[in-house]
Parts: C-alpha cells; structure tokens; sequence
C-alpha cells in the first residue's frame, strides 16, 4: 500500500513503480529509520499530540519490527521504501495507532534524519579502521626506527630517509583523514527531524525532546535547507575519497617495492596471487584493487556534486540518488581499510636491501654541498662543485664513499678528512635533524606527537 494513494484513481504502472521505489538500496536504513520513528512517536506523546496509549504502543510495535528484522523472521519486501515498509508494517501489527506516527512529519524530514543517523555510525567505524591503520603504520614505524632506505622525487633516488620516518608520512595523512572525519561528523550530526516536508509543522512539537533522544549535537534552522541539505553526504564521499587517495599512493609504494626490481618489502603468500600461465608469478593484486577501487570512490563524489548542482527548493527526489554512492562508498572504503591494515600487518621489511639502496645512486651528493656551505662556500657554488665530482664518478664508475681525501681536494682544497663521514648513507640521515626530518631523534619525535594526536580519537 502507498502512503499517498487516497489521491490517487489508478495504480502505478509496474515500470513507473519499480523505477521509483528505492527499497532495494534504502532498506539498509532500517535501524536509523525504527531509531527515529521511536523518538518521533515519543516526543508526540510527550507534547499530548497524540495520546500516550497510542505513542506506547507505536513504540512496542517499532521495537517489535526492528528486533524481528534483526532475528529474520521479518523480511523487508514489498514497499515503495523503507520509511513505507516501516509504516505499513505498524499498522499492520497494531491498527489504527499505528497511522499516527506520521502526525507533524514527512518523508522528506524523515529521509534526511535516517540518512544522517547512518552516515554518523559510518563514520564512527570509518574512524576506527582509521586509528587501527596508524596504529598498525606507527608499529611499523617503531620497529624501523633505525633502519634506512632511499627517499626519492621524481621516482629517481633523492636522499636517504629514515623507514620510521617513511611510514610517519602515511600516517600524517591518515591523521589527517581521522581529523576530516570528525570535522564532517559535525556537519552530519545535526537534526533535520522537525521540518516536517519543507514548512515546518503547526503541531506543537519538541525538537531539543527528540534531539536529546537521538543524541543530535544541534536542531537544523531552517526546515527549507534541511529536508534538501545532502552537503554531508558530499562531505562523505570527498573524505573518503582523500583517504582512498592516500590508501592508493601507498599501494603504488607496495607495489614497486616488493618487486624484484626494488625488493625492499617483502608480502606474504597468503596475501598474493598467482598467474593462470606464468607459473613463476607472485602477483600483488591485493594493492592493485585496492588502487583501482579509488575509481569508484572518486566517481560516487561527482555524482553527488552533480545531483546536487541544481535542484531547486527544496526537496526534489533527485536527492533519493544520495543513497546507493554513499553505501558503496562505505563499504568500498572500509573494505579497503581492512585488508590493508591486514596486509602491513604481515609486510615485511629488508633493512638490509633498504639500506643497500639508500646508499646508491650519490644519494649522499646534497650532504657534499652543504658541507662546503659550511665551509663558508655560497651553496650556488657548492652545488656546481659537487655536481662535478658526481660526473667524476659517473665516468670513473665511482661511487661517493670511494673517493679518498685526495679525490676530494683534486676539487678543492677545501676539503678535509671530515668529508669521508660526511658521504655515507648514514651520517647524511642523521644529519638531517630538523623538525620532520630523516635523523632518528627527529623520527622519534614525529611518533611521539602522533602518538599523542591518535588519543584523541
Ligand atoms: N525514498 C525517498 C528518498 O530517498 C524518500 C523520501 C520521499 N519523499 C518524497 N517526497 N517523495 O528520498
């Protein structure tokens, strides 16, 4: 049965009606919908709207609803959606009460309080699998803190950084992802419940009672905006699509480090793939999917931004195609938490390679210049000397740290036997002291003051 067909002289044609009904997605709402409605039916009863017989027996009936969906006996089936399936379930279990539920409410104002009492638990598990992700990065992190590896830019060996550091990066981000989420939870947890279909209502209601009740920061001011407000669920969308970002670059790194080629991380069996032909093959298709699933993300946030682009005031149900964008990305997104945060979980790390490669490809050229510097030379100058010296060993098929004294003051005088520390992997790392950088007091820093921001949360 439709809510509305006492208008209505015919059905809807079964195509009409199947292209409308939003069931098949919304029917996840069922709990913020009972949620809401228990507190809706509550607060009537409450303000002598409708009597308190009839709001304790809604109340029964929607506690009864949602414990027998919840056990199975009771199958969501059969109704244009789930604020329909709710109510025509009510009446049907407890007769003319049940039709009072809807007094001095609608769908409209109904829709966008499930829609937020659902985003605001998403993003309370969203949160979590966050904080597991850095904490899993900062153990990582602990466990290397005096190991060493290239850093690079332009994917070509730059300077060597510290791991601990390496890993510290990622978790700034995701720090920062855990900070975007909470900052959204706030947008979401306002209460739209109250603006009745876009007026307001002329029932003397109580929405600080409700609001209370369903644990709401604050009420919405203005019931135009409210019912058509779906900015949260943009917000959503683009915080979880920065955080698949940031998962994506991290995958890129897994990748390419556990090749053969780079062989700095090594991943497990039980979390690799094998070829169909090539039987020697060792797929990352885990890191892989991951990657690619940033795609979908991405393409859920332009579709929301565009449904929302131009619907004039205010409710329009171009905003029912809210729903199906944000579920996939929930559970696209923490899926993909998940799994990575189980995948580094078994990642290992060989320091040894690492540092192997840290120390090539003259990672250490930038320490030669700023030693000169130090020497008093312009650092203009410094970084044309050393350049020089790096084509030296270049065409002597040299690397830095076999250059004696003596190749060094062929350059200049300037040098003296300090500059043999100066070029290895080590002393340039733990050179670099300053704040955020590769040295390991600094590395230890950066832990201690993530691991002072993660208590927050
Ligand atoms: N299924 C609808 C949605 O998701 C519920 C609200 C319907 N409101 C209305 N005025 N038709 O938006």
């Amino acid at each position: 049965m439709k809510l509305w067909s006492g208008r209505f002289s015919s059905p809807m044609a079964i195509d009409a009606d199947s292209f409308n009904e939003s069931l098949s997605f919304d029917k996840k709402l069922f709990r913020a919908d009972i949620t809401a409605s228990l507190a809706h039916a509550a607060m009537l009863g409450e303000c002598n709207i409708i009597s308190a017989e009839d709001s304790a027996r809604i109340c029964e009936g929607l506690q009864g609803i949602l414990n027998d969906i919840q056990s199975g006996a009771l199958e969501i089936k059969d109704a244009e959606d789930i604020h329909s399936f709710v109510e025509n379930e009510l009446v049907a279990r407890i007769g003319e009460a049940g039709k009072m539920l809807h007094t001095a409410r609608s769908r409209n104002d109904q829709v966008a309080t499930d829609l937020r009492l659902y985003t605001r638990d998403s993003i309370d598990s969203v949160m979590k699998l966050l904080v597991l992700l850095i904490e899993t990065l900062m153990q990582i992190a602990h466990d290397n803190v005096k190991s060493l590896m290239p850093g690079f830019t332009h994917l070509r060996k730059a300077q060597p950084v510290n791991v601990a550091q390496y890993f510290n990066a990622y978790s700034e981000m995701f720090m920062r992802d855990l900070e975007r989420f909470s900052f959204c939870r706030e947008h979401v947890n306002v209460m739209p419940l109250g603006s009745a279909a876009l007026a307001g209502t002329p029932f003397p209601i109580d929405r600080e009672f409700t609001r209370k009740k369903l644990g709401f920061a604050a009420i919405s001011e203005n019931a135009l905006d409210a019912v058509s407000d779906r900015d949260f669920v943009a917000e959503y969308i683009f915080c979880a699509s920065l955080t698949m970002a940031h998962l994506s670059r991290l995958c890129e790194d897994t990748i390419l480090y556990t090749s053969d080629e780079f062989g700095y991380w090594g991943l497990p069996d039980e979390y690799c793939t094998g070829s169909s032909i090539m039987p020697q093959k060792k797929n990352p298709d885990l890191p892989e999917l991951v990657r690619g699933k940033s795609g979908r993300v991405y393409g859920h946030l332009m579709a929301i931004l565009t449904v929302l682009k131009g619907i004039p005031m205010a409710y329009n149900k171009d905003l029912q195609e809210d729903k199906e964008g944000l579920f996939d990305t929930e559970a696209t997104l923490t899926s993909c938490l998940s799994i990575y945060t189980e995948l580094l979980q078994h990642l290992t790390i060989r320091s040894d390679v690492c540092f192997e490669a840290a120390g090539e490809g003259y990672s250490t050229a930038t320490d030669i210049a700023d030693y000169l510097v130090r020497k008093g030379m312009p650092f203009r100058d410094a970084h044309a000397l050393t350049g020089k010296i790096v084509r030296h060993c270049i065409q002597e098929k040299k690397k830095l740290t076999d250059l004696s004294l003596q190749d060094f003051q062929a350059f200049d005088p300037i040098f003296d036997r300090s500059i043999l520390g100066v070029v290895t992997t080590r002393v340039s790392a733990e050179s670099r002291n300053s704040v955020g950088g590769s040295s390991q007091t600094a590395v230890r820093r950066g832990l201690v003051s993530l691991r002072h921001r993660i208590k927050r949360y």
